[in-house]
């Protein structure tokens, strides 16, 4: 047995070149581990809060305040705990903020603090992260959702759509996901550089392009999937993160890019026609995170043929999943830790999605760093897949890679992609 003598944070740097928490927990047997919070851009209203210090410095983003946080609150709060209960070192921490939103020591302190627990419980019992999470349980690696072409916040507005996401549902293990991605990723960069569209990178790591409208992109993706050599929808899907509370305001919906206002009924017979007309397998918020009626509608007219996630629209919490999921909004959750702020209420949010029937994606953040706990929780939860961004940039590629380690490294597992998934494809 193990206890927290102390837990120290420091201010490091993440993908945007911003601030962001890192923190360090010392445990009585010598052990130490450590985690970094990462930082979203199009963030829920919902989501637990991050204490920022303002001012000019840093854009306001500096983070000595939530430094300070872990350092004089957190650190002597859970000195002396018992490193394998996260629940209670979870509930001290909360406790200790005292907020609903976690606004007083901040998310961005508390999930790095709780994942950096975490870590040290697993090496405190010499296992690594994953194995320590599936205790016995049979474990298989998750399929991933890779961003082709960045849209949104996360490139300016190029386009309206957030991330255009390939799906290898074709492939047969993690590390062939990741060759036949690979192989689109580099066609569809190929083709916008020929075409004189590509403007760069966005923010995680995929093309940022130049399209006409948000359809060409998907156009360009189904292309980009064809020259790769793959048959569209057989072995790599398209998904979409539509982040629509971006582009809602005052009751509808205002793309742009292309100059044009929806209803809600409008916007759902566009995506109607886009799952008929293309390999889609999976829409993010395709309405804006207080549009219950739009997600049931959405829910109700595609969710038999159609991935249906909902990201700010749950924000990982469990309450709001069970009651939006049991109205009938949505067929599955993102789960995304510094949401909700700690590793307890994350998996409580993962038992609410899967008593309900809902599937779930765990997800990055468009600010992230070398830190790789995602990848675990995903394999030592069975989380069946994972959403990390594009496959460039090596805040992105760490965990691609700790993929790769951990495929190897388990030996047998559970058949790749879960067959549960995406159940109205045709599967051999
Ligand atoms: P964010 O975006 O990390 O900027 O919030 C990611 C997503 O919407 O999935
Ligand atoms: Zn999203």
């Amino acid at each position: 047995m193990s206890h927290i003598q102390s837990v120290r944070a420091r201010s490091v740097w993440d993908s945007r070149g911003c601030p962001t928490v890192e923190v360090v927990v010392q445990l009585s047997s010598g052990v130490q581990a450590r985690a970094i919070a990462p930082a979203g851009a199009s963030t829920g209203a919902g989501e637990a809060k991050e204490l920022r210090d303002g001012g000019h410095r840093f854009k306001g983003l500096g983070v000595d305040r939530a430094v300070q946080a872990v350092n004089e609150v957190i650190s002597p709060a859970l000195k002396g705990m018992l490193i394998a209960d996260q629940p209670a070192i979870d509930a001290a921490m909360c406790l200790a903020d005292g907020t609903p939103d976690k606004s007083r020591l901040g998310g961005n302190s508390l999930t790095a603090v709780s994942l950096a627990c975490l870590w040290a419980a697993s090496q405190q019992a010499d296992l690594p992260l994953w194995r320590y999470l599936s205790g016995s349980d049979e474990v298989g690696l998750p399929l991933p959702e890779i961003q082709i072409f960045g849209g949104g916040a996360h490139a300016k507005g190029s386009v309206d759509l957030q991330d255009f996401l390939a799906i290898p549902n074709g492939a047969t293990s993690f590390t062939q996901s990741l060759e036949w991605v690979a192989e689109v990723y580099h066609a569809a960069g190929k083709a916008l550089t020929q075409q004189g569209k590509n403007l760069g990178v966005a923010d995680e790591g995929g093309f940022w392009p130049q399209f006409g409208s948000n359809e060409a992109a998907i156009e360009a993706l189904v292309k980009a999937i064809e020259a790769a050599g793959f048959q569209p929808g057989r072995d790599v899907s398209i998904g979409l993160d539509l982040a629509a509370t971006q582009y809602h305001a005052d009751g509808v919906y205002h793309w742009r890019s292309e100059n044009k206002i929806f209803d809600r009924d409008q916007l759902l017979q566009i995506y109607a026609r886009w799952v008929n007309d293309y390999p889609i397998i999976s829409m993010e918020d395709g309405f804006s995170e207080d549009d219950i009626q739009g997600m049931q509608a959405m829910t109700q007219l595609l969710g038999h043929r159609l991935q249906i996630i909902g990201d700010d629209f749950f924000v990982t919490h469990a309450s709001r999943i069970k009651e939006r999921a049991e109205m009938g909004a949505c067929n599955a959750v993102l789960i995304k830790p510094n949401q909700v702020g700690t590793v307890s209420e994350t998996w409580q949010a993962l038992k609410a999605a899967k008593g309900l029937g809902l599937d779930s994606i765990i997800s990055a953040r468009s600010g992230e760093t070398e830190d790789v706990s995602i990848v675990h929780l995903a394999v030592g939860w069975g989380v069946p897949q994972l959403k990390v961004g594009s496959f460039s940039r090596s805040e992105r590629m760490a965990k691609w890679n700790e993929g790769l380690r951990i495929e190897q490294d388990l030996g047998r597992t559970l058949p790749y992609p879960r067959k549960h998934l995406f159940p109205w494809l045709s599967k051999p």
